[in-house]
């Protein structure tokens, strides 16, 4: 190699490897000619890098956009302009906890996901029913501690598929020629039960069986203690009388509130208004 090109830019397709210093080849590897492959792979590996930068910056797009969507739908839930679920309204729902997700007649009721079947635990009293674990463990507790006082609580109904309320709500109602307004107000529709969340369990008194799912649970020893200890064990009535969603009393109908998920479960949905 002489001067004759010193000061002129180097054309580095006219040159080959033995051209440059091998001091100065790995220094300024720019410089060493590429072979077809190796200029063929940094191609490779360019390409899959736009790829997975734009695959990244969609999956993102899609999340964010996805969140706002539901912002928006809450934000908008949340304007004070009045609906038939205001207090001031003369229906029975009053609004303060929220709009309902679906509305039949003057029953409203909230959207719940099914809880995975590997939440789920059967009870130690009928391996049938099962409830989400957190809540079956505190209800066992429960029975027991009410069993050491001489009342016995029998769990009737726990988690229940969207399929089974299915024919809970459509067949039940054929079956006794209820429209769906009237069946709404003692049964919740398929995707809108709170026993699909396995935090909710019907409860009936093991001396009393004639009173399971009757408003007169409400004279049993079961129920008083239910009253008087259930919050001990974090379990809430869902359907009081004259309770906001315009659902019939249901004092057989308890849920579990005692853990983060479960909470939320109940009352983040109720916050849509705000
Ligand atoms: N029985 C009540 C309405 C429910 O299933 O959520
Ligand atoms: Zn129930």
């Amino acid at each position: 190699m002489d001067n004759a090109g010193a000061g002129k830019p180097l054309n580095i397709a006219a040159v080959s490897v033995e051209d440059i210093p091998e001091a100065l080849r790995e220094e300024t590897p720019s410089l060493v000619p590429q072979q077809p492959s190796f200029q063929r792979n940094w191609l490779i590996i360019g390409l899959v890098g736009l790829g997975s930068l734009a695959l990244v910056t969609g999956l993102w797009f899609a999340a964010t956009s996805q969140s706002w969507l539901q912002l928006v739908k809450a934000e908008n839930n949340s304007s004070s302009k009045p609906n038939e679920f205001s207090s001031t309204s003369e229906s029975p729902i009053s609004n303060s906890s929220g709009a309902p997700d679906i509305v039949v007649g003057n029953s409203g009721h909230y959207a719940y996901k099914e809880a995975p079947l590997s939440e789920l635990q059967p009870l130690v009293f009928d391996g049938r029913i099962k409830l989400r674990k957190s809540a079956a463990q505190k209800f066992q507790e429960m029975v027991a501690a009410a069993r050491t006082q001489g009342v016995i609580l029998v769990p009737i109904s726990g988690f229940r598929s969207i399929q089974e309320q299915q024919y809970l709500f459509f067949d039940i109602k054929a079956q006794r020629g209820q429209d769906a307004a009237e069946r709404a107000q003692v049964s919740a529709p398929p995707g809108y039960s709170e026993h699909h969340t396995g935090y909710a369990v019907d409860i009936g008194d093991g001396r009393v069986p004639a009173t399971n799912l009757s408003p007169a649970f409400e004279n049993t020893a079961a129920f008083r203690w239910l009253k008087a200890n259930a919050p001990r064990y974090s379990f809430e009535m869902s359907f009081p009388k004259d309770n906001p969603q315009g659902v019939s009393y249901e004092p057989w109908h308890w849920r579990f509130v005692g853990d983060r998920d479960s909470l939320e479960t109940f009352y983040k949905a109720k916050q849509k208004e705000g």
